[in-house]
């Protein structure tokens, strides 16, 4: 419980939204480093801009002086509350100017200046630079920057362009959010890029001294990323220099500061032996991400956190349109889909629902969601369906001409739209405001020469609301004839009534192809038959819908196994097993085509059809269900796998990782009638960390007890690799043993709570990764998950309150474990001193 007053509200309305009295446009800061007591020495430029107190944001500084235009501030002209400066009467202009001490060596927040491994690192999204000086700590205040730093040590880096040694000039104005400083002893790999205006950029990525062999392919991520934002949205780089920071101790993935981007060193270092496939994979994606804010968040920001999709869902749409162009759309595509209905449908259905904008919150740091994010870049695909790739590219140009150097709304984004359009978007509008995933039922009829489809739409209650409006909904579809050839081309329907049809005069019923390329974030439900899906399968020539296709199949088979102990049909497993051997098809296509739904996946559908899912026996199904996969393709296996070998030294290119994905698919089913034999093989014969972490983990499937130990001896020294250790030997585990192993893993003299990225490795694999394992009925799982976010709490919260989404789907689940999972999310929110953050997650998930 936090110490608050009692029947105080301690939440932020968007409704509640007011421009400062005072503002300010210049900030010069002085920075005197020290572990313990960082002197920071803070110069803002302010000016009045409306009746009322300037109220500044301060938190765990120690004020040492206080002066406006050289004299220092008497007692009465200021008060100093809890975490507000408030200066009761200020002249039109003038120069503020504060001292104070912080300590960056025991901030363990990983909020504010930190340091990390004798490095000095700063991370002030969302509300972290009031724990550095006295601010106006809001996006819509922005500044230029000047900033000195006084230290011994080789590096000195901050915002904008070098001026002299450790003097750094932004000329951009910027929010506080975006201020970065590193200091330490680091390395550079440096190379250059020059901008479509003939500007020369020198480009360098740092590390600690030991780490510059695994930055090229983060370098060679982000000149592709300066190229594609040139070529596709006509964006250029601003400054003379882009620098790049990795840290080790991290709570996020990277974070896009001006100039100075800060990453999360597993995003950054990668090498063929330390690094897989979606290492190499996530690496451009997020250099990618981060280097997009330059137009999308930092020229343009965000009037409010409220408005915090205006910057991430545009960029997340951005990056993965990126991704899209440099490693192919389908698979692309469909991998985004997967990872939408993971996170954003799961979040969508339970407790802690909200809209892409939300309008109120406690806590921002518990808002950069899925929802934020991927539904926010759904939004956005929407909209370009909608109104036609030109109309997008009228829309985000004249966004771009009219807002820059702004604090802007999504009202402001529409607005463009709107006037480059002409179209009227206040009912697509909703999308911003209404929570829940849309359900859109489809219905087919054909009376011999008219086939008509009818169309509904519903969005399910959630949290606060209710009787929802009807929403815009794209449906992208054609038509297959019997045959699967295709007799009517994708066009785009846009649902906007609760109700509506759709009809065709044909000589013969046709197959329906619907949601194609996933035209929009929403659950069908539509009963198809399996021969149409069959010829889905088979035949559509949207990649998207043709895996949907086999997926809804296998979906099928499984909640029918589950509910009614349905055998699994050879129709089915021969559909399966054709895909498989379609050598015709891309290896990474077929890769997604063997995966089953997931065992979450799975408990979501259950529970949604009424049935309380059985984690133990869903865990078990789906083995089985892989059982029958593997000895259907069993007589093909050793051609398939052999057809798999890439040619040459490792390549990350994703037609090679393509093959890659596929050998590994193969592997685990081959693992589950061979017992480990050819995992151990392949586990030899490795040259690269995706084949060694496949055979990896079907050697912890097997249940060999040396391989664990084996990896160990071999890599030890490396921290990033050891991650993976940590977490395979979790989600590997068998459901039973799953809590013991993270309890010995705990134990490890190399586990460490305080660095995110182990602890997640860990606890976090826990309850993400091994579902059977964390629901295991005795409550272990849940006791262990909650006792380890009570001890980081008080360290991390930002961590602690995250991984605590764990627990968001417990309302699904029996009697038995609902009363387990509601004693610990209570035993979290009686603890005495629990911070605000992990306080509202848990408020949120309780009744
Ligand atoms: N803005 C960052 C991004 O999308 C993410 C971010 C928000 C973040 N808050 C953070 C990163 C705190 C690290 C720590 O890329
Ligand atoms: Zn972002």
């Amino acid at each position: 419980m936090r110490d608050a007053t009692p029947g105080q509200d301690q939440s932020v309305h968007l409704k509640d939204y007011a421009p400062v009295p005072v503002t300010v446009t210049h900030v010069d800061l002085h920075f005197r480093l020290d572990p313990l007591a960082t002197r920071v020495q803070a110069r803002l430029t302010c000016e009045r801009r409306g009746p009322g107190a300037m109220v500044l944001n301060g938190e765990d500084l120690e004020t040492v002086s206080l002066a406006i235009d050289g004299t220092p501030l008497g007692a009465d002209a200021y008060t100093l509350d809890g975490d507000t400066l408030t200066l009761h009467e200020t002249p039109d202009a003038f120069l503020l100017e504060t001292e104070v001490t912080i300590a960056p060596e025991t901030n363990k927040a990983l909020s504010g200046l930190y340091m990390s491994n004798g490095m000095y690192c700063t991370q002030c999204e969302a509300e972290g630079f009031r724990r550095i000086t006295w601010m106006l700590d809001r996006p819509d205040v922005m500044a230029t920057y000047d900033v000195e730093i006084d230290a011994d040590l080789p590096v000195l880096l901050s915002n904008g362009d070098e001026v002299g040694q450790g003097r750094w000039h932004d000329p951009w104005p910027k929010p506080t959010y975006l201020f970065a400083l590193v200091a330490g002893n680091l390395v550079a790999t440096s190379d250059s890029f020059t901008t479509m205006e003939g500007r020369e950029v020198a480009l360098n990525i740092w590390v600690r001294p030991g780490d510059e062999g695994r930055t090229a392919y983060a370098m060679d991520s982000l000149k592709r990323s300066m190229a594609w934002d040139e070529r596709v949205y006509g964006r250029a780089y601003d400054l003379s220099v882009f620098n790049i920071v990795a840290v080790d101790d991290f709570n996020m993935g990277a974070m896009e500061n001006k100039g100075l981007n800060i990453f999360n060193s597993r995003y950054v270092l990668a090498s063929p032996e330390t690094a897989t496939d979606a290492d190499y994979a996530n690496i451009e994606r997020i250099v990618a991400h981060e280097y997009f804010h330059n137009w999308t968040g930092n020229r343009i920001t965000c009037r409010d956190w409220f408005q915090l999709c205006l910057k991430e869902g545009l960029t997340v749409f951005r990056d993965q349109q990126f991704s899209q162009d440099e490693r192919g759309a389908a698979v692309q595509r469909i991998g985004d889909v997967m990872a939408l209905r993971a996170r954003q449908f799961r979040e969508d259905a339970g407790p802690l629902a909200h809209p892409v904008r939300p309008e109120s919150f406690v806590e921002i740091n518990n808002f950069y969601t899925s929802t934020i994010y991927e539904k926010g870049a759904e939004v956005i695909g929407m909209l370009r369906t909608f109104v036609g790739a030109e109309g997008y590219d009228a829309g985000v140009a004249l966004y771009f001409q009219r807002h820059d150097g702004d604090a802007a709304t999504i009202e402001d984004w529409l607005r463009c739209f709107e006037e480059a359009t002409g179209r009227d978007l206040s009912q697509f509008k909703l999308w911003y405001s209404q929570a829940g995933t849309p359900r859109v039922k489809v219905e087919e009829h054909w009376d011999g020469s008219t086939y008509r489809i009818e169309l509904a739409q519903h969005v399910p209650d959630t949290p606060g609301q209710t009787d929802r409006a009807p929403m815009v909904i794209p449906l992208a579809f054609g038509l297959l004839d019997a045959s699967g050839a295709e007799i009517r081309a994708t066009e785009v329907h846009a649902l906007t009534k609760v109700t509506d049809s759709l009809s065709f005069d044909l000589p013969a019923r046709p197959v329906l192809s619907i949601l194609r390329g996933f035209s929009a974030p929403v659950i069908l439900g539509f009963e198809q038959s399996d021969a149409d899906r069959l010829t889905l399968l088979a035949h559509d020539t949207d990649p998207f819908a043709r895996w949907e296709a086999g997926r809804a199949l296998a979906k099928d088979r499984l909640m029918r196994a589950l509910t009614q102990d349905a055998p699994f049909d050879d129709a089915w497993l021969d559909a399966v097993a054709t895909l498989a051997t379609d050598d015709t098809a891309a290896p990474a296509f077929r890769a997604l085509a063997l995966a089953l739904p997931s065992e979450e996946d799975l408990a979501g559908s259950l529970h949604v059809a009424g049935v309380v899912p059985d984690p133990d026996r869903i865990y078990a199904m789906r083995r089985s269900a892989q059982l029958a996969i593997a000895e259907r393709l069993s007589p093909a296996m050793s051609d398939l796998r052999a057809a798999c070998t890439t040619p040459g030294p490792y390549d990350p290119c994703a037609e090679d990782a393509g093959k890659r994905a596929l050998s590994g698919r193969l592997l685990g089913l081959r693992t589950l009638i061979d017992g480990g034999e050819a995992a151990r093989a392949a586990y030899a014969a490795a040259d690269n960390m995706t084949d060694r972490m496949a055979a990896f983990a079907c050697l912890l499937e097997a249940n060999d007890d040396e391989i664990a130990a084996a990896f160990e001896a071999d890599w030890k020294h490396d921290r990033l690799v050891m991650d993976k250790w940590f977490t395979a030997q979790v989600i590997h585990a068998a459901p039973r043993d799953a809590v013991a192993v993270a309890e010995r893993l705990v134990r490890h003299p190399d586990f460490d709570a305080s660095n995110p990225n182990r602890f997640r490795a860990v606890v976090g694999a826990l309850a993400a990764g091994n579902p059977a394992g964390f629901h295991n009925p005795s409550g272990a799982g849940y006791a262990f998950l909650a006792r380890h976010l009570l001890a980081l709490d008080p360290v991390n919260p930002q961590t602690a309150a995250r991984l605590s989404q764990a627990f968001d789907t417990w309302r699904r689940y029996d009697a038995d474990r609902q009363a387990l999972i509601e004693t610990e999310l209570k035993r979290m929110a009686g603890t005495e001193g629990l911070s605000r953050d992990l306080d509202e997650m848990v408020g949120r998930m309780l009744p």
